[in-house]
């Protein structure tokens, strides 16, 4: 048996740089026509100069497989409409990170004060520049994302024509807002479809588990579920794989990320199939992206087959979610 996926885009993903980006990168080449590239770089991605350099890097990392870097640049509220202008054709979308949320967020949004980000707001609006959202306040870990519900709801509201990606949720709120607003939208990842809160911390503690938002309770997992195997059509995959060294996970201190870019399109294939829904896996995986975004991706036919075989233990010292676990499809 075989699957076909022409085109697949993981609209959310950390390449890192460097060393890290060179054995990440072509690993999201081989199962993806293009990717959204997170700016959470060490410095963050805040000017034109950096989007074209670390553009080229991962052109660079990902050699002959033909794969686009949709780049992003990380939000700041000072950025102005003659900057956004002058840089939007070489973005797809600006990234932003309340302050100290997750991995190199520092230096990200510290207030939600309407008026405090106005200016750059109404910018990205009339430029038509789409906005994602690490969406989580400071409050207690488990209800940061449904306390973060109102902001998005204030935002969408205040500015009805910016498109809002509510990025990686992980809650039954949040996915009850996206149909109140015409103008918000969501990415889900492969593994807040797969694991709840029992699964990182429920027997032994699982560190290549931990991430941001943190999985959450079953009927959150459900609600994420129907919403992915129904391919809402506000609804996208972005994996946000977030490797980190093995050394960094296996740590008091363990870096948040789960690290799925190299089996997420043979895990979605086989959770599709399980719950029969296989026929709308390209819409989630591609079809909406899109929609969404208003993108052409480059024609890039994936075929997986019906062959089960074991994850690897890691990707050089990248362990991988699911690792040494049985998976029932391959790449061709
Ligand atoms: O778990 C996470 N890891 N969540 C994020 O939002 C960022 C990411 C990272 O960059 O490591
Ligand atoms: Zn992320």
């Amino acid at each position: 048996m075989q699957l076909k996926i022409n085109s697949p885009l993981d609209m959310h993903l950390h390449l890192r740089q460097d060393n890290m980006l060179k054995v990440v990168a072509p690993l999201s080449s081989k199962s993806f026509a293009g990717a959204l590239v997170m700016p959470n770089t060490l410095p963050p991605v805040t000017t034109k100069e950096q989007v074209v350099a670390y553009k080229r890097e991962i052109t660079e990392a990902v050699d002959s497989d033909n794969f686009t870097s949709y780049m992003t640049l990380f939000f700041k509220n000072d950025y102005s409409y003659k900057f956004l202008e002058d840089i939007k054709d070489d973005i797809l979308s600006i990234k932003l990170y309340p302050d100290g949320a997750t991995t190199n967020s520092e230096g990200g949004v510290a207030s939600f004060d309407i008026e405090s980000l106005r200016e750059t707001l109404e910018a990205m609006s009339d430029l038509n520049i789409p906005l994602n959202i690490h969406g989580e306040t400071t409050g207690f870990v488990m209800d940061r994302e449904a306390e973060f519900v109102p902001i998005y709801e204030q935002l969408a509201t205040a500015f009805p024509n910016l498109k809002i990606i509510m990025e990686h949720i992980t809650t039954k709120e949040s996915a009850m807002a996206l149909d109140r607003h015409k103008n918000l939208y969501a990415t889900i990842t492969l593994h807040h479809l797969f694991i709840t809160l029992d699964d990182v911390a429920g027997g032994m503690l699982q560190p290549h588990l931990f991430c941001k938002p943190i999985a959450k309770r079953p009927e959150d997992r459900e609600a994420l579920l129907d919403l992915a195997l129904n391919a809402h059509p506000k609804v996208m995959f972005g994996s946000d794989s977030a490797p980190h060294p093995k050394d960094k996970k296996e740590a008091p201190g363990c870096a948040a990320g789960v690290f799925t870019a190299p089996i997420a399109l043979p895990l979605l294939a086989q959770l599709f199939e399980k719950h029969n829904k296989l026929e709308n896996l390209q819409k989630f995986i591609s079809d909406n992206a899109v929609k969404i975004y208003n993108i052409k991706p480059i024609d890039k036919e994936i075929t997986l087959i019906k062959q089960s075989y074991t994850i690897p233990s890691k990707y050089n010292d990248i362990v991988p979610f699911m690792s040494n676990k049985r998976v029932e499809w391959k790449f061709k």
